[in-house]
C-alpha cells in the first residue's frame, strides 16, 4: 500500500474529509472501543518551532489510541544544530516510529521530508504556509456546532498574511458551496495573493475589510479570530503597530449575532479579551478539545487502522 502523507488539506478530497471528521465524531463518543487500537504504534513528534497545542493534542492522540510518543521540541534539542537536513532526519526517525508529526519554519520542510520518508508525515504547520491538522480541527469544530460546512459566512480576522491556519482553512472550506468570507484585516496583513487568487479562480464571495465593527459582523455565522504573528514579521516596530489591531470584548460581542461562534487557534495575546470567554458563543476552548479527536482520527486513517464494531 503506497504511503500517505498530509501537507495541505487538500490531500484528502472531500468525501474523504467528511469520513475523517464521522470517525472524529465516532471517537468522541466512544472513547473507550479506540483506546487500544494502535498498541505497540509510535508517533514521532518533530518540533523545530514551539508549540503547545499541537504538538501535547497528537500525543494525547496516540496516547488516547494506547501507542507511544518520540520526538522533539525544538530545533535546539535536535540533530538540526549540527546540520542535520530533515529528510536525513527523517530517514532515520523511519526506523523509529510508525508516523511523524513535523512543524518547521520553513515552509515545505515537512514536504521534502515525505519525499524521503518510509512512514506517514503529517505536516504540523510549514512557516506562514499551511497548517491542515488545524484546519481538520477547524472543520470538526464548525460542524459539529453549526450541524453543516457548507452555507456559511465565515470573518476571519487578524493576521491574514503570516496566518498559516486560516490559508488552509479558506482553501478547504472553498470546496463547500454556499461559502462567503469577509476577510478583516490591516492593509499590511491581507491575505496572499495565490489565497486570494483561489478564491476568485473558484468564484467564492469574499470582501476584505479593515473594520471589526457591526456591519462587518452583522452576517456571520463564524468569527475566526487570529493572533498577529511576532515571528514571521522582520522589524519588530511593525509587529508592535499592528499587535493591538483588533481586541474582541464584551462591548464588540453586544454587536454580533446571536448565534456566531467565536474560534480561534490560540495561542491568544491580546486580540480577545478574557472577558469574552464566558460568553456562550466563545467556542475556542472547545475547539482545542475538537483538536484531539480530529488527530485521533488522521493517525488512525493515515495509519489504515480500522476498528472492528
Ligand atoms: C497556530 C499555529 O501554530 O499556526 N497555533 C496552533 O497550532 N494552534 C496559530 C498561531 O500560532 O497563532
Amino acid at each position: 500500500m503506497a504511503i500517505r502523507h498530509l501537507m495541505s488539506p487538500l490531500d484528502f478530497s472531500v468525501e474523504e474529509t467528511e469520513r475523517l471528521l464521522d470517525l472524529a465524531n465516532d471517537i468522541e463518543l466512544h472513547r473507550d472501543t479506540y483506546s487500544n487500537i494502535c498498541e505497540g504504534k509510535r508517533i514521532a513528534t518533530l518540533f523545530y518551532e514551539p508549540s503547545t497545542r499541537t504538538r501535547l493534542s497528537f500525543e494525547a492522540a496516540m496516547m488516547n489510541l494506547g501507542g507511544k510518543v518520540l520526538g522533539f521540541h525544538s530545533e535546539d534539542s535536535s540533530s538540526a544544530t549540527k546540520g542535520e537536513s530533515v529528510a536525513d532526519t527523517i530517514r532515520i526517525v523511519s526506523c523509529y516510529a510508525d508516523i511523524a508529526a513535523m512543524r518547521h519554519p520553513k515552509e515545505g520542510a515537512p514536504l521534502v521530508a515525505s519525499l524521503k520518508s518510509s512512514i506517514p508525515v503529517i505536516n504540523a504547520g510549514d512557516g506562514g504556509h499551511q497548517h491542515p491538522t488545524q484546519t481538520l480541527t477547524d472543520m470538526l469544530t464548525i460542524r459539529s456546532l453549526k450541524g453543516r460546512l457548507d452555507n456559511l459566512t465565515i470573518g476571519l480576522c487578524g493576521d491574514l498574511k503570516f496566518g498559516r491556519t486560516v490559508h488552509s482553512l479558506i482553501e478547504s472550506l472553498s470546496r463547500y458551496p454556499g461559502i462567503s468570507f469577509v476577510l478583516i484585516s490591516p492593509e499590511e496583513l491581507r491575505v496572499p495573493s495565490y489565497v486570494r487568487n483561489g478564491m476568485k479562480s473558484k468564484k467564492i464571495p469574499f470582501s476584505e475589510v479593515e473594520k471589526l465593527d457591526a456591519e462587518t459582523m452583522a452576517d456571520l455565522d463564524i468569527l475566526y479570530m487570529t493572533r498577529v504573528q511576532k515571528e514571521r514579521f522582520f522589524n519588530e516596530a511593525d509587529y508592535v503597530r499592528m499587535k493591538d489591531f483588533y481586541i474582541l470584548d464584551r462591548e464588540k460581542m453586544a454587536l454580533a449575532p446571536k448565534d456566531m461562534c467565536v474560534l480561534h487557534p490560540l495561542p491568544r495575546v491580546n486580540e480577545i479579551s478574557v472577558e469574552v470567554d464566558d460568553d456562550p458563543r466563545a467556542c475556542y476552548f472547545k475547539q482545542a478539545q475538537y483538536g484531539v479527536y480530529a488527530r485521533m482520527a488522521l493517525i488512525l486513517t493515515l495509519m489504515g487502522i480500522e476498528v472492528s464494531k
